[in-house]
């Protein structure tokens, strides 16, 4: 039985692209996915797939907490066994990742614990770092924080721009994430006590590596 997945974004949906057309041999059956924003480009990828959507606009709610609450009452309709962050924009509470700890994932373009948050590839390229590149973990409290799954490594070279280095990352990206969701969607990953374990083995703390 494919597992309930539900995929979250906020804006193109790539990743998102990457999980539908692998989906059946990666054993997920994707349930739903929500957006904060309508203009989410993600959202007509999903349509076109024949997916249910759903909109959570964060603008609606007076606070993180309702909006939380709005959100898994939302994945939790979509009988989601696993729940994928794919270029959702918001800080969760931690209540909310607390719910979906242990089954909800997050991709994070940059080789963690380096360069969370925001403009990644910019402040890998303005540290003149030799290696860049994407990561998949498991959403716990901290922000870009929980058990890292895999890693994607790649070169940066001294042509690349911002945007050069973002489309080899998002290549990567799109390799890594369905791997996992398989992974996962197999009972070979979990998560015990803040540790990712594959095939019961804790994976190091930088994860698995991944190499092309
Ligand atoms: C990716 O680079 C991902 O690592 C980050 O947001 C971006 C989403 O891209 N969290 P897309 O919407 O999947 O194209």
């Amino acid at each position: 039985m494919a597992m309930k997945t539900v995929v979250i974004i906020s804006g193109s949906g790539s990743n998102l692209q990457a999980l539908i057309d692998r989906a059946n041999e990666i054993g997920i059956e994707i349930s739903g996915v929500i957006s904060n924003r309508e203009e989410a480009f993600g959202l007509q990828r999903a349509q076109r797939a024949g997916i249910t959507t759903a909109l959570v606009d964060h603008r609606q709610f007076e606070s993180r907490e309702t909006f939380d609450a709005a959100l898994s009452e939302t994945i939790d309709g979509m009988q989601a066994q696993l729940v994928i962050l794919a270029g959702f924009m918001r800080i969760l509470t931690p209540e909310f990742t607390r719910r979906y700890e242990g089954r909800m994932l997050n991709i994070h373009p940059s080789l963690l614990p380096k360069y969370r948050g925001l403009h990644t590839h910019r402040r890998a390229l303005e540290a003149g770092d030799e290696w860049h590149g994407a990561t998949v973990h498991f959403v716990t409290e901290e922000l870009d924080g929980g058990a890292t799954i895999i890693q994607a490594p790649v070169a940066v070279s001294s042509a690349d721009s911002e945007e050069t280095l973002a489309a080899k990352v998002h290549a990567v990206e799109h390799r890594i994430y369905p791997l996992a969701a398989q992974w996962f969607a197999e009972g070979r990953l979990r998560l015990e006590q803040g540790v990712a374990y594959l095939d019961n083995a804790p994976l190091p703390v930088e994860g698995y590596q991944y190499h092309d």
